[in-house]
């Protein structure tokens, strides 16, 4: 990442290029003037995204016995939305600009310098008339004829037709009020003198049913972890699981962003990949097993073990998603950030950002929650629906206590209760009675929640692979060129194939056949036109890991010891090996899956 914010911004401005240029990602409606913070994928992008979207899947379910897969619908009853308190408290808070209108989140507001101007209403030859009192900023360095310009612009933006010109615009009474330094109280783009902060739900409203009245309204699902939580029962009395087990969903997920930006890092519609692993709350951990394993710095979380509780459930996902990240390449470029108690929900006992280098600063990727009972309670309250599990090993354990180690667990619990720094502790009689209860086998369980965004997850593997170097040419010219070094698991394309010349009908037919033994099994291009090299470049160009060639070698022109083999060329390292066209599938199989 480049700290100079130019760089920066061309580098990201490469990238955006390259995507749309290639086929990965274009803006949506384009030909309409595009549709703000929505994106569509290419050919390549579609395959990018199939790739991480299986190594998640694969990684987070197929691969594991504790995990089971959902795919939940995006609508659903509006009454999921309430009970989970996105209805409620879902927002961002948000700031309106006095001169046009247009919103931007409170905390996105970067200080800036300058003289701030005010207006009083504005006239146009149409007989248009504004009647506004409005103020913004002249950053410094901004001449006033082009500031002036700037606004009357921006209001004849605002006013539509009936104001006429922008130029023939007359601003009255300017004034100069004041210089300002590091002001977050103007918009960013417009200068505009911004408004009071005020909460915007983030949640895409629509409605169910033929009427559209209020009572028809719901949300496009703002997250796919609800219908996890809604469909919990479900997936446990369908499936012979146990707690702890998790259940993952890979979705759509539609969020109103105030200031969509960066690219599709923040979207208005993205893609979530998110697990539950719901985990027995530690007092039933204590009591089954005796005791609770405490995390300590380098503790073994690589199996996981009876005695865990949701600490070390935390810390064994954190390094779970660590793992699947070094997979695809992206191990060097991950940090950390651990919430701090005031950072953290009531509820949450934990929450660590997986943060992502991006060529515009380091951000979050993915989330990793310990959500305590929260979800699960919320929908049991508001649904009325138990979902409580029985746990008869738990049941079996607790008969075994004595009143007074009973009493010790609940006294434990009472002080925790009692030390919490947000939220209201629970009353005395509504822990003996959660107690009462667990006694008896039955709990709610507890939820580790690792959220990752698949786009942000395409972004990072774009940015990472992205390099440009110069090359000069036999005849002096310069020459940029850009390669994607991508992970051979998510490239797009797998393997270029190349017969040497396209006039040569033996090389065409060797060079159909190894492509038609290869695409059965992985997404490959044929490529026949251009030289050699230029076709290398060009799979340089979208990350395809590696290419085969088919050349008179390979028809046994040069002995029959070499009839059948092809050059497979290393994208990376740009070596070439020899390889018999029998051998070709073994060799590639496990580098790209
Ligand atoms: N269920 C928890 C949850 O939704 P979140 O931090 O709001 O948590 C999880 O979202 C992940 O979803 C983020 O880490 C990010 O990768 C992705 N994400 C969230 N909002 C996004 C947006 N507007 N555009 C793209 N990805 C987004």
């Amino acid at each position: 990442m480049s700290t100079d914010p130019k760089a920066a911004i061309a580098q990201m401005e490469k990238i955006v290029s390259l995507c749309k240029r290639r086929g990965f990602i274009y803006q949506s409606s384009e030909i309409y003037g595009g549709c703000g913070g929505v994106w569509d994928y290419g050919p390549l992008g579609a395959e990018l995204k199939r790739n991480l979207r299986s190594a998640w899947w694969n990684t987070m379910t197929r691969e594991r016995e504790d995990v089971l897969g959902l795919d939940a619908s995006i609508l659903m009853n509006p009454a999921i939305w309430k009970a989970s308190g996105h209805v409620d408290t879902f927002a961002d808070l948000m700031r309106e600009c006095s001169l046009t209108n247009k919103r931007v989140r409170a905390d996105h507001v970067e200080p800036q310098d300058g003289v701030v101007m005010k207006y009083s209403g504005a006239t146009s030859p149409t007989g248009w008339r504004w009647d506004r009192t409005v103020s913004a900023l002249m950053k410094n360095g901004e001449h006033i004829e082009s500031f002036r310009k700037r606004i009357r612009a921006l209001i004849a933006q605002n006013a539509g037709e009936a104001a006429g010109k922008p130029e023939e615009i007359e601003l009255l009474n300017e004034e100069k009020i004041d210089a300002v330094t590091g002001s977050v109280d103007f918009h960013p783009e417009t200068g505009g003198a911004l408004g009071e902060a005020r909460p915007f739900n983030l949640m895409l409203k629509t409605y169910l049913g033929p009427t559209a009245t209020e009572a028809d309204v719901t949300y496009l699902r703002p997250e796919t972890a609800q219908a996890i939580f809604a469909q919990f029962k479900n997936v446990y009395d369908s499936s012979r699981v146990k707690v702890p087990f998790g259940i993952g969903q890979i979705g759509k997920a539609f969020r109103n962003e105030v200031t969509p930006k960066n690219f599709t890092f923040r979207s208005r519609e993205f893609e979530q990949m998110e697990l539950e692993f719901f985990i027995k709350p530690d007092e039933a951990v204590e009591i089954i097993c005796g005791e609770v394993a405490a995390w300590s710095e380098g503790a073994d979380l690589s199996e996981p073990k009876p005695n865990w509780g949701w600490e070390l459930w935390h810390r064994y996902w954190v390094d779970q998603r660590t793992k699947f990240y070094e997979g695809i390449g992206l191990g060097d470029v991950l940090e950390y950030y651990w919430q701090t108690p005031a950072d953290l929900a009531h509820y949450a006992r934990a929450c660590v950002d997986i943060l992502c280098e991006f060529p515009f600063g380091t951000e979050e990727l993915e989330g990793i929650a310990a959500r305590g009972d929260f979800d699960l309670s919320a929908h049991q309250n508001a649904s009325t629906k138990s979902q409580e599990i029985f746990d008869e090993e738990l049941k079996t354990a607790a008969a075994k206590l004595t009143d007074d180690q009973k009493e010790a667990l609940i006294q434990k619990r009472l002080a925790a209760e009692a030390a919490k720094i947000k939220g209201e502790p629970m009353p005395e009689s509504a822990v003996r009675a959660w107690f009462e209860r667990l006694f008896k086998g039955s709990y709610v369980p507890h939820v580790i929640e690792p959220s990752a965004g698949l786009d942000r997850m395409a972004l990072a593997v774009l940015a990472k692979a992205f390099s440009e170097t110069e090359k000069v040419d036999e005849k002096g010219k310069k020459e940029i060129i850009t390669v994607l070094h991508l992970h051979p698991r998510v490239a797009p394309i797998k393997v270029g194939v190349f017969p040497l010349l396209k006039n040569k009908p033996e090389l065409v037919a060797k060079a159909r056949e190894v492509y038609a033994l290869l695409k059965k099994h992985m997404n490959c291009f044929y490529d026949e036109t251009a030289s050699i090299g230029r076709r290398y470049a060009r799979q340089d160009e979208v990350g395809t890991p590696f290419g085969v060639t088919i050349d008179f070698d390979s028809l046994g022109e040069k002995g029959p010891e070499l009839l059948d083999t092809v050059t497979l060329r290393h994208r990376d390292s740009g070596e070439q090996e020899r390889v018999k066209i029998s051998d070709l599938l073994g060799k590639l199989l496990p580098l790209v899956s």
